[in-house]
């Protein structure tokens, strides 16, 4: 696959366009166009169905995204959220060292120690891709975007790298709030800041970037107990064992053989299997890695990322941490808080497990499966799957005369009460579907002759572009059938030959 393709039509159609760019552009920052940012809202929305509207005690919230030095500090990022650079001494490029040598060799090297790197840099002889110049040792690199606030200059505060601090600083305010006990979770979705040694990859190492990320508090003693479990324990997931060998296994299994540490993990990893399957990722695509002790974050007691096959190779797109009371003990050691609840009569600190989403990773695999050559029908068009696509339907005057137009504008004002619709009355009907089928709009109707007469219109599908005629009365609720799947194409009405 050549993802220049689904970047380019991603531009042209108003889905992803680079940031600052009439002034050369700024790396590691993109636009979401007027298509990309109804495309990241459904996702939003659909994540919001699938994972926070069946949990009885879930709640969201809404933090700053500059926060005050002490919680990055408490928190370890001032000092631990590093990772290893290394300058080109001629051209004066910087590289991420792990990634380089990877690159190069083909090595997996995350979490090894500068030395070591630096070594391996030397031995393996890589120098710079760009100029091919000799590489300085390896250093370590801080993350944090820092900012000066208010008029007196050193007063510095930082971006969040992560939506999840704003849950455990708020921890108190929302159990005293919402009354909440155990187990619950919190959840916020937001923009997270990191100052990525060299983004790249399009939309998948940014500088900034939304993450949805769900802090689930429970009693550790009970970590076993979730709500909803048995409705996602015979789920199977395939997970890359830290050996390196894949299994396909059931979530309860998966515990029961302590390859995950807990229910409330497994419980995420399943649903989270499910819901990139709903956004058009096909299953071969997805995986869970069980992360080696040296590539796992400071605050986490074990990770799986949700890894996705992309053009260049797998990629983590949702970390799963289970965070234990690693947060929330700190923040109660540097704040003087206690952040002790009652459970059973005693008092805990609760654990954490945090399913942690990347937006843009999302938006890159959606765009990716969903992107089809279309060599047969002559155009590029985009296979979303409906739920998802941006604009739901397309509604076209065959003609701009004989009040065909004004028939078509009604339709479309109906539909658009309860969807994205477009209506195109520009160019030829060919061209018309060529534009619907490159933004990925399921089905375009169109209103001719004999709509007025015999009050039909003919409705075009995305996917096999075969046409169908209904009733004109009727088509509102075809077109809800058609589009949650509950009616297939053929049998929605007359086909057309
Ligand atoms: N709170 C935990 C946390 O932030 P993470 O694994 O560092 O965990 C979670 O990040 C997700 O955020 C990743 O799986 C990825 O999808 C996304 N992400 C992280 N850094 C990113 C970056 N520089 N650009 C785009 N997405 C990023």
């Amino acid at each position: 696959m050549d993802i220049e393709k689904v970047v380019n039509l991603a531009k042209r159609r108003g889905f992803i366009f680079p940031s600052s760019e009439i002034y050369g552009g700024l790396s590691g920052f993109y636009d979401y166009g007027p298509l990309g940012t109804i495309l990241k809202r459904k996702i939003t929305k659909s994540w919001y169905e699938f994972f926070v509207k069946p949990e009885e005690k879930i709640f969201e919230i809404e933090t700053s995204q500059i926060m005050h030095k002490k919680v990055w500090e408490a928190s370890g990022h001032l000092k631990d959220f590093i990772d290893p650079l290394t300058q080109c001494k001629k051209c004066h490029s910087n590289y991420r060292a792990d990634d380089l040598i990877q690159e190069k060799t083909g090595l997996l090297v995350e979490g090894l120690k500068p030395e070591e790197l630096t070594k391996i840099i030397h031995e393996k002889k890589i120098n710079c891709p760009r100029c091919s110049g000799e590489l300085s040792d390896v250093k370590i690199f801080n993350l944090m975007l820092a900012t000066d606030i208010g008029p007196v200059s050193g007063d510095t505060a930082y971006l969040r790298p992560e939506t999840a601090q704003g849950i455990f600083t708020n921890f108190k305010n929302i159990i005293s709030s919402m009354r909440a006990t155990l187990p619950f979770g919190v959840v916020q979705h937001g923009k997270s800041y990191r100052n990525e040694i060299s983004p790249r990859q399009w939309i998948m190492r940014l500088r900034e970037f939304n993450q949805i990320e769900i802090e689930m508090f429970f009693n550790p003693k009970k970590e076993n107990d979730v709500p909803n479990f048995k409705e996602f324990a015979k789920t199977k997931i395939k997970i890359l064992k830290q050996n390196g060998n894949p299994i396909d296994i059931s979530a309860e299994n998966a515990v029961k053989e302590k390859i995950i540490p807990n229910n409330f993990m497994a419980y995420f990893l399943a649903k989270e299997f499910l819901w990139y399957q709903q956004l058009g990722i096909p299953i071969e695509a997805l995986r869970f890695r069980h992360m080696g002790k040296h590539e796992t974050p400071h605050y986490s007691k074990g990770n799986f990322d949700l890894e996705i096959k992309f053009d260049f190779g797998w990629k983590e797109v949702v970390g799963n941490a289970y965070r234990t009371d690693f947060d929330l003990t700190t923040h109660q050691k540097y704040s003087g808080e206690t952040f002790a609840m009652v459970d059973d009569d005693e008092k805990v600190v609760p654990h954490v497990v945090e399913p942690s989403f990347g937006m843009p990773r999302t938006v890159y695999a959606i765009l990716l499966y969903a992107y089809r050559e279309g060599t047969d029908r002559g155009w590029e068009w985009l296979q979303i799957p409906p739920k998802l696509a941006p604009i739901s339907f397309g509604v076209f005057p065959l003609v701009n005369k004989d009040k065909i137009p004004e028939e078509a504008k009604k339709i479309y004002k109906t539909l658009k009460s309860n969807y994205e619709v477009l209506f195109d009355d520009s160019g030829s009907i060919g061209k018309r579907y060529a534009r619907a089928d490159e933004t990925g709009v399921p089905f375009c109707i169109t209103i001719d002759y004999d709509s007025l007469k015999k009050k039909t219109v003919t409705i075009r599908d995305r996917d096999s572009t075969k046409q169908i005629l209904v009733k004109t009365k009727d088509l509102e609720k075809i077109l809800q059938k058609l589009f949650s799947g509950e009616l297939k194409f053929e049998k929605a009405g007359k086909l057309v030959k």
